[in-house]
């Protein structure tokens, strides 16, 4: 079973990144504790700071894998592109964002990608990957047999 997490813009600075709204761990650290956490699961780990390549990497996993985990951090609020490719493709995405983009500045209200997502976790940190993955794998009929 194969999951892709593909975190957005200004992501790879997690840990040095407005700590107060972010938290003080890195993704890499986070990254370290999937393998113990989900046995079994191949994960790939995608981030770019770039509109076009995470549509493209988009379009790479999105007919493979078992699913998506996607933060698309700024361009949740901006990207057509990025809504297109989730209702393109064929894997499931769940949107995950660390903070809770309810309680902030206005425009974080807006979200071409909720629409075209399974789901979307918002607000619980980190942890919200985590819960992401586990639907993911639960749905797929990886969980609970
Ligand atoms: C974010 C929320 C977005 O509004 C912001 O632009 C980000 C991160 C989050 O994970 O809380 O870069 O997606």
């Amino acid at each position: 079973m194969k999951i892709a997490i593909i975190n957005g813009p200004n992501l790879n600075l997690l840990g040095i990144r407005e700590p107060g709204i972010y938290g003080n761990s890195s993704f890499e650290a986070f990254l370290e504790k999937l393998p113990s956490l989900f046995p079994g699961v191949e994960f790939t780990y995608f981030q770019s700071n770039i509109e076009g390549e995470l549509v493209t990497e988009l379009q790479r996993v999105g007919f493979e894998y078992t699913g998506i985990v996607l933060n698309p951090a700024a361009y949740t609020h901006t990207s057509v592109a990025i809504g297109d490719a989730i209702a393109a493709i064929a894997t499931p995405v769940v949107e995950v964002h660390i903070s809770n983009v309810h309680a902030r500045e206005e425009f974080r209200k807006i979200s071409h990608v909720s629409a075209k997502a399974k789901g979307t976790i918002c607000g619980l940190g980190m942890k919200g990957y985590e819960l992401a993955i586990h639907w993911l794998v639960a749905q797929a009929g990886g969980l609970y047999q």
